[in-house]
């Protein structure tokens, strides 16, 4: 019997699904890798790390004798992953979270334009996707930057390393603020003005498009015993989205991971007409805008570890039921991380306000899951105003 896997290289580690061919899951493994933060803002990973992780979870899925045929790749969106003429990692990979280029999308700001960059890319410069890190690398590492062969996405690099197919897809090209979303290619104008070289760029395909087959060697390695193509993928929150249905207008998909989502398909001549962000879908020619809050699942995990000793999940959201609606007037903003939507302001920060002598533990629990849907609602109160059917998913949703 054939089976398949989906493979998605996240931010705390890379989980690898096996299903039948009717959907079913029949296999997990997952790998947890290292975030380097060598200063605050900064975010990287070893695209090593990754490649390690994503051959562990195929031998382990091989190993229990299922016959893959096929690959689908989803990945966490907007990384930067650099390689030289020998397909040599440069430099740690910058990751989505990201913040250190915020001057650089200032100034990238002032050269491109906003409206002009905006009515090419769909979106305004922000320093977490792609385009901004480049800028940073080639102002703060100008040797790193000559020496730039290929640039790719996390996905994107491990299909390189599987099949040695130079490529992405829409979805994941889209996040990286380089595509001109009418025309479905890389702005040769933004490339030109900023001094990218064009052909450092992955060709595009579509997300069902079979890109490659994975090669022998790495095959064996894993034990892979048919020949097994690798399909175009998605980035994570595309995919994500075809896995909750959300295929069309009308839906919406609400992830709540450590970043919170609002994501909804759009039709093209939405386009310029929202405050959200926009990025092409993983189903071919439609689009999709998306509010992101960075402090999501990430305010509740820090609340946890920092100020709950000892306490699980399940105890917190009791206590929290203990406090009242609006937490006896304590409030908290999620912006541990900064914020993308609405305030796109990276030197965001956390706070409560409004603590009493009254106030109890109970109440903060409670302010901090307010805050966190509150952000939600931040971000779903920009979408135009219809009867929407939203899907709910991701580990706060349990
Ligand atoms: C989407 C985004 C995150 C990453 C990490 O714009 O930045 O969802 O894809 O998963």
């Amino acid at each position: 019997m054939n089976y398949y896997l989906g493979i998605d290289i996240g931010t705390s580690g890379t989980k690898v699904v096996c299903f039948d061919s009717k959907g079913s899951v029949k296999a997990t493994a997952t790998k947890e890798y290292p975030l380097y933060t060598p200063f605050p803002g900064y975010a990287e990973q070893n695209p090593q790390d990754w490649l390690d992780a994503v051959l562990y979870g195929i031998r382990e899925i091989t190993a229990k004798g299922f016959e893959i045929v096929g690959v689908g790749l989803s990945g966490q969106m907007h990384g930067l992953v650099l390689l030289d003429e020998k397909d040599q990692v440069l430099r740690n990979s910058i990751i989505w979270c990201d913040n250190r280029a915020t001057e650089e999308a200032k100034e990238l700001e002032c050269l491109l334009g906003s409206e002009q960059i905006k009515r090419i890319t769909g979106n305004t410069i922000v320093p977490a996707f792609t385009l901004s890190k480049l800028r940073w690398v080639q102002q703060h590492e100008p040797e790193v930057f000559k020496r730039i062969s290929k640039i790719l996405l996390p996905k994107d690099y491990i299909r390189y390393m599987l099949t040695g197919v130079f490529a992405t897809e829409y979805s994941d090209a889209s996040g990286m603020q380089l595509l001109d979303l009418n025309q479905k290619k890389f702005s040769q104008h933004i490339c030109s003005v900023v001094g990218i070289r064009f052909e450092t760029l992955p060709p595009l395909i579509e997300s069902s498009e079979i890109s490659g087959f994975i090669k022998n060697e790495t095959a064996s390695f894993v034990g892979l015993t048919s020949p097994c193509f690798v399909v175009g993928g998605a980035g994570d929150q595309a995919a994500a989205a075809i896995g909750n249905g959300v295929l069309r207008k009308g839906n919406v998909s609400v992830v709540l991971g450590s970043s919170g989502v609002v994501f909804s398909p759009i039709n093209k001549t939405d386009l310029e007409q929202n405050q959200l962000q926009v990025f092409m879908h993983a189903v071919p020619n439609t689009y999709y805008v998306m509010g992101v809050t960075n402090g999501c699942g990430l305010s509740y995990r820090w609340f946890k570890e920092t100020l709950c000793e000892g306490q699980e999940y399940q105890a917190l959201n009791q206590e929290a039921e203990s406090s009242v609606v609006g937490a006896h007037g304590l409030m908290y903003l999620p912006y541990l991380n900064g914020e993308r939507t609405p305030h796109l302001d990276s030197a965001a920060t956390g706070t409560f306000i409004g603590i009493r002598p009254n106030t109890k533990h109970c109440d903060f629990t409670r302010a901090v899951l307010e805050g966190i849907s509150f952000s939600l609602k931040d971000c779903f109160s920009l979408l135009p105003p219809a009867n929407y059917q939203v899907r709910l998913s991701g580990g706060g949703a349990k």
